[in-house]
C-alpha cells in the first residue's frame, strides 16, 4: 500500500476536533481512507452495511473496473486471457501472479492431474445423501468433509501445506461435482482418466457410463473451459469474502472453501444462472417472445418481486466484460450443436435488446451479466439446470484458494470481526415469576 500525499478530515457539527486520516493508494482504482483507528479516537463505528463503501482487505489479484467494465486478472484483461489461455493457465496466473511458461505449464498440469482422484470414502460418504439433494447442498457437505480425508496439508501456517491444499482443491472440484451429478442419476461415477485435459475430463466424469465412453467434442470443450475461466474470480464478492472472513479464524482450507460453496448457492450470487435460465424456460412456457414485453413490465414493477435474473451487478456499472464473452461462445457451441435456432437463446437476446433501450435498466446502470448467456450454454452441452451453481463454485476455487492465500501470508492479518449499531433493548431484569 502506498501512502497518498491526501490526508481525509473528519469534522463533527458538535464542536470536537476534527480527525485526520491517512489516505492509501492502489495501483489502480479508488483510494481508501484508513480508518482503523477511527473507533479508539472517537468511540464511534463507521456504518456500510452491505460494504458499498467499505475495502475490507488489500488485494493483488484481480481488478475490476464497473464503469468501464473492464476486469482483470493480475492485470491482464478478461478477454485476452480467455482467447489465448486455458484454464489451468488461469489457476497458475491467479495463484502465482504470473502466466506459466512452457515447462512450468507442463509440471503445474501434471501436477493437477496428479491430484485429481479423491479417497474411495467419499464415494461411501457420498451414499448418505437423498438422490434428489440439490447438488450444490452436496456439494458443500462434500468439499467441507475434503477436511476429514487430508489432515497432512491443514497446517495453515505452513506456506508448502496450504500450495498443496489449493491444488488438492482445483484437481478434486471436477471430480466432486461429477460424483454429485452422477449420484443424482443414480449412475455409477466415472473415475477421472489423466491423459485428457481438465476440462475434458470434467465432460467425461460426468457424461461417460461403464458401458459408453464419452468422446469430449472440442467446441463444447473450449466452451466449458471458457465458462471455468470467466468464473475463476471476481474480487471480494459475497462468496471470496465469506472464504476470507471464514479462513480468518484459522480454520483449515477444505472448511473455508465449504463456507465460500454454501454462500454461492444464493439466487443473488452463483445461484442466478440456474434462476436465469428457470426464468427463460417459464418464459418460453408461458408465450415466448410473444410476451416479452408484458415480462418485461412486471420486472420494472416493483410490487412483482419479479428481476430480470442476469442482470445488474452490483460493481458493473456498464456491459459485464464476461457476458459478451459468453454471448460468443454461446453463439459458438449452438451453431456447433445445430441449435442454432434455440428459442431460448433468442429470448435472452431479445430481452437483452428492450432491455438495453428502456430508460428503467439505462438510469439505473443494469445490463447483463456473465450469468445472462451461461445457463443457455450448460443447457446445450447437457448440464442440468440444477448443476450450474456447482460448476460456477468449481471454477471459483481457484480464486477463493488463491484469496485465501494471499490473506494468510499477509503478516499483519487478523480475524475478521464486524462490528454493529445495536438498537436492541438496554440492559434490564429478568422477570423473577416467568
Ligand atoms: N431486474 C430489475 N431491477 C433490478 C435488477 C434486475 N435484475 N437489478 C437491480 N435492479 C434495480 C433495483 O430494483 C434497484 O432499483 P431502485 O433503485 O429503483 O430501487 C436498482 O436496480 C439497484 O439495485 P440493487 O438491488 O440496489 O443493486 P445491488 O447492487 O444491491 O444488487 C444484484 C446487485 C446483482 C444483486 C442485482 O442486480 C440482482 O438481483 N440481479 C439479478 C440477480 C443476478 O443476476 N445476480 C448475478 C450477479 S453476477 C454473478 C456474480 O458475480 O455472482
Amino acid at each position: 500500500m502506498q501512502l497518498s500525499d491526501k490526508k481525509a478530515t473528519l469534522s463533527f457539527s458538535d464542536g470536537s476536533a476534527p480527525i485526520e486520516f491517512p489516505v492509501y493508494k492502489g495501483t489502480v482504482g479508488p483510494d481508501v481512507i484508513d480508518i482503523r483507528k477511527l473507533y479508539g479516537q472517537t468511540d464511534m463505528f463507521t456504518y456500510d452495511p452491505g460494504f458499498l463503501s467499505t475495502a475490507a482487505c488489500e488485494s493483488g489479484i484481480t481488478y475490476i473496473d464497473g464503469d468501464k467494465g473492464e476486469l482483470l486478472y493480475r492485470g491482464y484483461p478478461i478477454d485476452q486471457l480467455a482467447q489465448s489461455c486455458d484454464f489451468l493457465d488461469i489457476c497458475y496466473l491467479i495463484l502465482n501472479g504470473e502466466l506459466p511458461d512452457g515447462n512450468q505449464k507442463q509440471e503445474f498440469d501434471s501436477l493437477v492431474t496428479n491430484h485429481t482422484m479423491v479417497h474411495e470414502q467419499l464415494r461411501i460418504f457420498l451414499q448418505g445423501f437423498r438422490r434428489d439433494a440439490h447438488p450444490m447442498a452436496v456439494l458443500t457437505g462434500l468439499v467441507g468433509a475434503l477436511s476429514a480425508f487430508y489432515h497432512d496439508s491443514t497446517d495453515i501456517t505452513n506456506p508448502h501445506h496450504r500450495h498443496v491444499s489449493a491444488i488438492r482443491l482445483i484437481a478434486k472440484m471436477p471430480t466432486l461435482v461429477a460424483m454429485a451429478y452422477k449420484h443424482s442419476q443414480g449412475q455409477p461415477f466415472i473415475y477421472p482418466k489423466n491423459d485428457l485435459s481438465y476440462t475434458g475430463n470434467f465432460l467425461r466424469m460426468m457424461f461417460a457410463t461403464p458401458c459408453e465412453d464419452y468422446k469430449v467434442n472440442e467446441v463444447v470443450e473450449r466452451a466449458l473451459d471458457r465458462i471455468f475461466i470467466l468464473h475463476a474470480d471476481h474480487e471480494q464478492n459475497a462468496s471470496t469474502s465469506t472464504v476470507r472472513l471464514c479462513g480468518s479464524s484459522g480454520t483449515n482450507p477444505f472448511a473455508a472453501i465449504a463456507a465460500g460453496v454454501a454462500c454461492l448457492w444464493g439466487p443473488a450470487h452463483g445461484g442466478a444462472n440456474e434462476a436465469c435460465l428457470q426464468m427463460l424456460e417459464e418464459l418460453q412456457a408461458n408465450g415466448g417472445i410473444e410476451k416479452v414485453g408484458e415480462f418485461m413490465e412486471k420486472v420494472k414493477d416493483k410490487n412483482s418481486g419479479v428481476r430480470l435474473m442476469g442482470f445488474g451487478h452490483r460493481v458493473y456499472k456498464n456491459y459485464d466484460p464476461r457476458a459478451k464473452l459468453m454471448q460468443e461462445t454461446c453463439k459458438e457451441v449452438l451453431a456447433a450443436l445445430g441449435l442454432e435456432n434455440d428459442p431460448l437463446f433468442k429470448l435472452a437476446m431479445e430481452l437483452e435488446r428492450i432491455a438495453l433501450e428502456d430508460p428503467y435498466f439505462v438510469q439505473r446502470k443494469l445490463y447483463p451479466n456473465v450469468d445472462f448467456y451461461s445457463g443457455i450454454v450448460q443447457r446445450a452441452i447437457g448440464i442440468p439446470t440444477s448443476l450450474f451453481t456447482a460448476i460456477f463454485a468449481l471454477a471459483r476455487t481457484v480464486g477463493w484458494i488463491a484469496q485465501w492465500n494471499e490473506m494468510l501470508s499477509d503478516p499483519d492479518y487478523k480475524i475478521g470481526r464486524p462490528r454493529q449499531l445495536y438498537t436492541g433493548q438496554q440492559s434490564r431484569e429478568v422477570p423473577s415469576k416467568r
